[in-house]
């Protein structure tokens, strides 16, 4: 039973950090480094979790990084779990549930995507405003738990409008130039077609990408405030006239680095002052 399996997981985590953390980061494809950043961190790894499975694609660490992160108590997510890799969303969205049962409220959700919007270039840092769930896949089919959330679930404020107001500030302050748009997830895990591309933009995408979308249906599901950032790492398909690989993606995480850092830090740093 869910409840049971949350309860094993979040007992594993008290007895290795005793703090309670009140907000959560789920960090994407190449922006693992921002768990670097937490002091005094207790590292977690996934396979020691109960009821967590383990993480099977290169370049993430696969562990919860729990510390101080500018004057906050987080829990991050060094590397997800990706439905494309065969886990059931139940699966990819079980650390989002053991978030919420350790009393995290916000979570931070990132990610490396494709630009669609043709006005982004690669670098670029994205506010998610809203997104499309292009999957017709969801991780609340099944019956409801009205312990963990309602069985229809509001999704007119998916991500926070004061949080996002915190990122736009932040992002002023720093002189960073943060795009906004509309997240659609798609399952991959082969990228899209130029013509599918063609139909995000279509349908008011900004960005695509494989993740993201069951993690903040779930914690919306849990009522967590959620803010989303994605990381531009390339063009969609026949944007530009060239192939799309998974190198350049990371190459491109590793540039924004610093931006990334800033961003993120500055925005725990004024969700800490409220
Ligand atoms: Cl172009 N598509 C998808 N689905 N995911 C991505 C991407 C593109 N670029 C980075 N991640």
């Amino acid at each position: 039973m869910l409840q049971q399996q949350i309860s094993e997981a979040v007992a594993c985590i008290r007895e290795k950090f005793t703090e309670q953390p009140s907000v959560g980061l789920i960090l994407g494809s190449g922006l693992g480094m921002l768990a670097d950043e937490i002091t005094n961190p207790v590292k977690i790894s996934y396979d020691s979790i109960p009821n967590f499975p383990e993480s099977t694609v290169e370049g993430h660490a696969g562990q919860l990084v729990l510390g101080e992160l500018n004057g906050l108590t987080v829990i991050a997510m060094q590397g997800r779990f990706h439905y494309y890799e065969g886990y059931g969303l139940d699966v990819v969205t079980f650390p989002v549930r053991v978030m919420k049962a350790l009393g995290v409220e916000t979570l931070l959700v990132t990610n490396a995507a494709g630009g669609v919007n043709t006005s982004f270039i690669p670098g670029d840092l994205m506010l998610i405003t809203d997104h499309i769930n292009n999957t017709a896949q969801n991780p609340l089919i099944g019956p409801n738990n009205p312990a963990l959330g309602v069985r229809f679930p509001d999704m007119s404020t998916a991500y926070d409008r004061n949080l996002q107001a915190i990122a736009r500030d932040v992002a002023a302050d720093l002189q960073l130039n943060l795009k906004e748009g509309v997240y659609v997830w798609n399952t991959g895990p082969t990228y899209e077609t130029p013509a599918e591309i063609k139909m995000l933009q279509a349908i008011g995408g900004d960005a695509v990408g494989m993740s993201t979308v069951p993690e903040v249906i779930v914690a919306r599901h849990a009522g967590m405030d959620v803010l989303g950032i994605s990381c531009i790492s390339n063009m969609a398909a026949g944007i530009l006239d060239q192939p799309l690989n998974h190198e350049e993606v990371i190459e491109t995480t590793e540039k924004v680095r610093e931006s990334f850092l800033a961003l993120v830090k500055a925005v725990l740093e004024r969700i800490g002052a409220q």
